[in-house]
């Protein structure tokens, strides 16, 4: 079993979010989670998107709350399973960033 297997079966089996320490607090919704769901998500997942190409329903980050209430599936599908945005095109800094910011607590 690989690391990330098994770091993605525990996530699951915790049902919370797989933080680690916060690196870095300044790292927050304001700074960057905001601007970069609205960049790389909120095409298709903003709630008023007139265009979702299939993102269900339920799965939009219009708010801070939004996203606080989706901090493990973005972990997921964004870092672990690299799912989303289906396209790819983050870099390196961004994913790190990403990262800090579920890891401070969104
Ligand atoms: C081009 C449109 C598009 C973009 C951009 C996009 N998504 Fe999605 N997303 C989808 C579609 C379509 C689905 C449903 C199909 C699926 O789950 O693969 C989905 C499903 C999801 C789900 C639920 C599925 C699950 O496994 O929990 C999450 C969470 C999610 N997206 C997060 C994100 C995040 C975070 C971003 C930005 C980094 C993002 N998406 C960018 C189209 C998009």
């Amino acid at each position: 079993m690989t690391p990330l297997i098994l770091h993605f079966l525990l996530a699951c089996a915790s049902e919370s979010p797989d933080t680690g320490p916060c690196a870095d607090p300044t790292v927050t919704w304001e700074s960057f989670g905001q601007s970069f769901l609205i960049t790389h998500c909120q095409g298709c997942h903003a709630s008023t998107s007139p265009q979702r190409y299939g993102a269900p329903v339920g799965i939009s980050f219009d708010t801070q709350e939004q996203a606080a209430a989706l901090q493990s599936a973005i972990e997921r599908t964004v870092l672990d399973q690299v799912s989303m945005p289906p396209a790819g095109g983050l870099n390196d800094d961004e994913r790190a960033l990403l990262e800090q910011w579920l890891d401070c607590g969104i």
